[in-house]
């Protein structure tokens, strides 16, 4: 665990109907806006505010019966590293299964370090590997931790 502390008043909560998405947070997570209109209307999107402001934010979609997938999860940048992307996780783990899921998945790239280390933390094992996925379906090269993103991991949790 860090040294940084959660801010005890963090509240994790579905987004009001009344409140816009958090589209420039979304974009940290998947930088693809036709993509996200596409599924975000089809998701349980869950919020991590504090004080008013909305600090995280993760997407949850119906895959079939039994699977759901965590479309989008990102934390805005002064809040990382306090443990708001491992509670987001979690209440979307408690609130897939309570939806009657039994499989939670997510996706990530091979160069998303840090998420692959917090998923599989949080109980999320690898899958699948899809090649190239994302030199097809991105038009602009993405690079983390000089790292070139080309391909697409799948990790799934039971539920
Ligand atoms: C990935 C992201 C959501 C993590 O959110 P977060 O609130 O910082 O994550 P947490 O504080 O809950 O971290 C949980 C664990 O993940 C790992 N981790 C996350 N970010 C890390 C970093 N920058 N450096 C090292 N470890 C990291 C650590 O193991 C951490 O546990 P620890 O703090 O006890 O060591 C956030 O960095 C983010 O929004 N990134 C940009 C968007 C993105 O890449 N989304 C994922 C797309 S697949």
């Amino acid at each position: 665990m860090s040294d940084l502390k959660l801010p005890t008043d963090i509240r994790i909560k579905p987004l009001p109907d009344s409140v816009p998405p958090p589209m420039e947070l979304i974009s940290m997570a998947d930088p693809n806006e036709q993509q996200v209109l596409d599924y975000l209307p089809h998701c349980l999107v869950l919020v991590a505010s504090h004080q008013e402001s909305i600090v995280g934010v993760l997407a949850l979609s119906p895959e079939g019966k039994e699977k759901a997938e965590i479309k989008v999860l990102a934390v805005a940048p002064g809040y990382r590293r306090k443990g708001i992307g491992r509670l987001l996780l979690q209440e979307a783990g408690i609130r897939a299964k309570r939806l009657g899921f039994t499989e939670l998945q997510v996706c990530t790239g091979n160069s998303s370090i840090r998420p692959f280390q917090l998923y599989q933390q949080a109980g999320f094992d690898l899958t699948d590997i899809r090649w190239n996925y994302f030199t097809m379906h991105y038009p602009d090269p993405i690079i983390e931790e000089g790292i070139v993103c080309r391909h697409q991991l799948v990790l799934i949790k039971t539920l």
